[in-house]
């Protein structure tokens, strides 16, 4: 990792956004089916039973919104959706489509039943999610021919299609395109008995020997995330083998880790550094989301998206409605005194300032 002082989000062995190394590797070790699948047990067996339905009706099956954060095998489920349907599977990203008619080509070259992917679907341009109405109502588009007066539109049929969107900001998808999808599903933070299931599966693909315990190690600190448990599995690959006989052990798992500067519960520096300034600068907060940033040289939509679901899940954040703040756990984990607490909630510590969670 590249220390700078800077908050090197691009660097991080631990963001969960798609790094180029992860695409081929990722590829090898993409479960194909959804009993291979391992977590998100609700989605699954959800999406088993509309995949099934679909398949007796022999028809498409409904469109498909799936949302949460990165890292979390949205495109996986879409490739293994489109395999159990057995039809193909056409992948794009919002903000590839750039302008109607690059949407226009890719439908009406798609087959009856096929897969569209679409990830990152709340970056699709206004225009753009014009013509995917009536295409995802209706299987047809019109196409505007010619200009001015003799302008007129042409409607293209379309044959039935399933359109899967992935995103990790569900708030930001337009209310009329949200309410096409028939189905939609939110993708959880993994639990780290199930991170150490998918580390141990992929160690066996890639023929890595890791012991139960060493798997358990690297997967309590992946923050709750497959694609930073398998990078992790490749770096600390490295250390196994250099330090010690090739296999990771619990041992290997905490020594290398630590060297990469990750906590026992998955924090990196940036994660630590965003909790200091909130509470050695803020007092512990609330601090609005775009202040933090600019106070910590970062975008706001990398915290909201990447740091602060973990930090939320782990309890050591609380978004209110005046801001952001650091809970008593927070305070704890990086070693600062709790300030005086002003309620005691259900046995919780409320701190002044994060009164009105929501
Ligand atoms: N690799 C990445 N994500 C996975 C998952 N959910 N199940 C199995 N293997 C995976």
């Amino acid at each position: 990792m590249i220390e700078t002082g800077d908050f090197e989000i691009d660097n991080r062995l631990v963001t969960a956004e798609q790094r180029d190394e992860d695409i081929a590797a990722e590829g090898s070790l993409r479960p194909t089916t959804l009993t291979e699948y391992i977590g998100q047990d609700k989605v699954k067996e959800n999406l088993a039973i509309y995949i099934e339905a679909a398949k007796r009706r022999e028809g498409a099956l409904d469109h498909v919104l799936l949302y949460g954060p990165p890292g979390l095998g949205k495109t996986t489920l879409s490739a293994i959706i489109a395999r159990e349907m057995g039809v193909n599977l056409r992948v794009t990203t919002g903000p590839a489509i750039e302008r109607p008619g690059d949407l226009a080509a890719i439908l009406t070259n798609l087959s009856p039943g096929d897969v569209l992917f679409i990830d990152e679907i709340h970056r699709l341009s206004r225009a753009v999610e014009e013509i995917l109405y009536p295409a995802l109502e209706d299987h047809a588009i019109d196409i505007i021919v010619g200009k001015g007066p003799a302008a007129r539109s042409l409607r293209v049929d379309l044959p039935e299609f399933t359109l899967v969107g992935a995103t990790t900001r569900a708030g930001q998808l337009s209310a009329p395109l949200r309410d096409r999808f028939g189905i939609v599903q939110r993708l959880e933070l993994y639990t780290p008995e199930q991170l150490a299931d998918i580390i141990r599966r992929s160690a066996q693909i890639l023929d890595i020997p890791c012991t139960f315990d060493g798997a358990m190690e690297l997967a309590k600190r992946s923050r709750g995330t497959p694609r930073i448990a398998n990078r992790f599995l490749k770096r600390v690959r490295d250390f196994a083998d250099v330090l010690g006989n090739g296999e990771i052990t619990e041992d290997i798992a905490r020594k290398s880790l630590d060297r990469l500067e990750v906590d026992h519960l998955g924090l990196d520096s940036n994660d630590r550094r965003m909790l200091e300034m909130i509470i050695k600068g803020y007092s512990g907060g609330p601090v609005g989301l775009e202040t933090l940033a600019s106070a910590l040289g970062e975008e706001a939509v990398t915290l909201e998206d990447v740091c602060e679901p973990f930090l939320m899940q782990l309890g050591f954040l609380s978004r209110t409605p005046r801001g952001r703040c650091a809970t008593a756990l927070a305070y704890k984990h990086l070693g600062y005194p709790v300030p005086q607490a002003v309620t005691v909630d259900n046995g919780q510590l409320i701190l002044p300032g994060t009164e009105e969670q929501n």
